[in-house]
C-alpha cells in the first residue's frame, strides 16, 4: 500500500482432473496416499501445475483441511496460485510485492498462540490447536480487492470468525474486536527497517457486528493446503467487502473492546485510510479512483480492468451501514 451476490457453484463441480491429480501427488509426497484402493476424493480447489512450493501445514491441521467442504464459491475465474502466493502486501517482510514470498519462508508458524483478553468470559493464551479444536473448516472461495485497486479471486481454507467469538463469550460490553499481528523483528526484517513508517505491531479492528457476520472468515489455508507465511500463516482474518488491509495477517491477539480500536493504516494516514475500509465504488482514495480495479494477473498489455462493486459484490452487508454516511466512514 503506498502511503501518502454470489453464485452457488460448488467447487467440486469444477475441480479439473488435472487439480485433482496435483492434490493427489502432493498427498503422495507427504506419504499420506497409501494406495490406489483407498484414494479418496478431494474436492477441494487445487493449485494447477506450479513450480513454487506447496504449504502442507503442520500434522494436526492437516485433517482438518482435508476434510474440509466448499461452502461460498463464484463462478469468477481464479486467480492463479503463483500470484497468490508471491504478489503480496506484508510489510513486516518488506515494501516490495515480492519481499514476503523472498523472506517469510522460514517465518515460524507453529506452536503457535493466540491470546484472547478484555470484554470476554473466556479469555487466557491458547495454543492454536486448541482454539479450532471445536470449529469445522470450510473453502470459501472470495474475491479479494486491495484498496491500491488490484483485486484478485481466492480459495480459502478457514471458519466463521462468529463461531469462534461465540465459543469465548464476550460479555455485553464487548462493541468492537480488536486484532495484532506478531511483533518479532528478528523473524521479520520489516520491522527492524529503518525506513518502516508503521508503528507496529500492526493492528486492526471491526464492529463486533461486522465480526459476526458469517462472510467474516478467520483463515488458516488457502488453494487446499496451509497457510503460506507470506498469506499470513497460521492465522489471519479474511473480510470479503472490506479493502484488504483490513484482513490482518499473522495474529496473535485478539480483544474484544467497548471502544473502537486504532488501525495500522488509520495511524499511518488518517486522511486517506479509516476504520471502515468497505469497497466502495463512488468513494475515491484522495489520490487514485476506486472505480475500477485490475483483476490480476494484469499486464501491460491485457490490464484486465473491471468495474469495482459495492461491498465487492457483497451487498448482503449493506444493513450493517444502514444510515451511515460512507464517505465520511470511509
Ligand atoms: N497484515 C499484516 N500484519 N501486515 C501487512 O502488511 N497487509 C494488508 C493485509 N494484512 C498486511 C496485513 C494488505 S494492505 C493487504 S492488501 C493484504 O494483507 C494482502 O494479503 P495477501 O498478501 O494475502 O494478498
Amino acid at each position: 500500500m503506498l502511503i501518502g451476490k454470489s453464485s452457488k457453484i460448488l467447487s467440486s463441480e469444477i475441480t479439473s482432473e488435472s487439480a485433482y491429480l496435483s492434490r493427489r501427488s502432493l498427498l503422495k509426497g507427504l506419504g499420506l496416499v497409501a494406495g490406489a484402493t483407498s484414494m479418496p476424493s478431494y474436492a477441494l480447489t487445487q493449485p494447477k501445475s506450479s513450480d513454487l512450493p506447496l504449504y502442507p501445514g503442520p500434522d494436526w491441521l492437516r485433517p482438518k483441511l482435508e476434510s474440509a467442504k466448499t461452502t461460498w464459491s463464484l463462478d469468477e475465474e481464479l486467480t492463479p496460485y503463483d500470484s497468490v502466493i508471491t504478489y503480496n502486501n506484508f510489510y513486516e517482510f518488506g515494501l516490495n510485492k515480492e519481499d514476503p514470498y523472498e523472506r517469510a519462508q522460514n517465518f515460524k508458524t507453529d506452536p503457535w498462540q493466540v491470546e484472547i483478553l478484555g470484554e470476554v468470559e473466556r479469555p487466557g493464551i491458547y495454543n492454536l490447536e486448541d482454539l479450532l479444536a471445536k470449529v469445522d473448516i470450510e473453502e470459501r472461495i472470495y474475491r479479494f480487492r486491495c484498496v491500491e485497486a488490484w483485486s484478485m479471486v481466492i480459495p480459502w481454507l478457514g471458519f466463521s470468525l462468529a463461531s469462534l467469538i461465540k465459543q469465548l463469550n464476550p460479555t455485553s460490553n464487548a462493541k468492537y474486536v480488536e486484532f495484532v499481528t506478531l511483533e518479532d523483528p528478528e523473524q521479520m526484517p520489516g520491522q527492524r527497517s529503518l525506513f518502516s513508517t508503521i508503528d507496529w505491531p500492526y493492528r486492526e479492528g471491526l464492529r463486533i457486528d461486522e465480526a459476526m457476520h458469517p462472510l467474516t472468515l478467520l483463515a488458516v489455508g488457502v488453494y487446499g493446503q496451509a497457510m503460506p507465511p507470506q498469506n499470513g500463516a497460521p492465522l489471519r482474518l479474511v473480510v470479503p467487502w472490506k479493502y484488504g488491509f483490513k484482513s490482518i495477517k499473522s495474529i496473535v491477539q485478539i480483544r474484544f473492546r467497548e471502544t473502537m480500536p486504532q488501525n495500522t493504516w488509520r495511524l499511518t494516514a488518517s486522511q486517506e485510510y479509516g476504520f471502515y475500509a468497505n469497497v466502495n465504488p463512488t468513494v475515491d482514495h484522495p489520490r487514485w479512483s476506486q472505480a475500477t480495479e485490475r483483476r490480476l494477473p494484469s499486464s501491460l498489455f491485457n490490464p484486465r480492468i473491471i468495474e469495482t462493486q459495492m461491498f465487492n459484490g457483497y451487498e448482503e452487508v449493506a444493513p450493517l451501514y444502514a444510515g451511515m454516511d460512507l464517505s465520511k466512514w470511509y
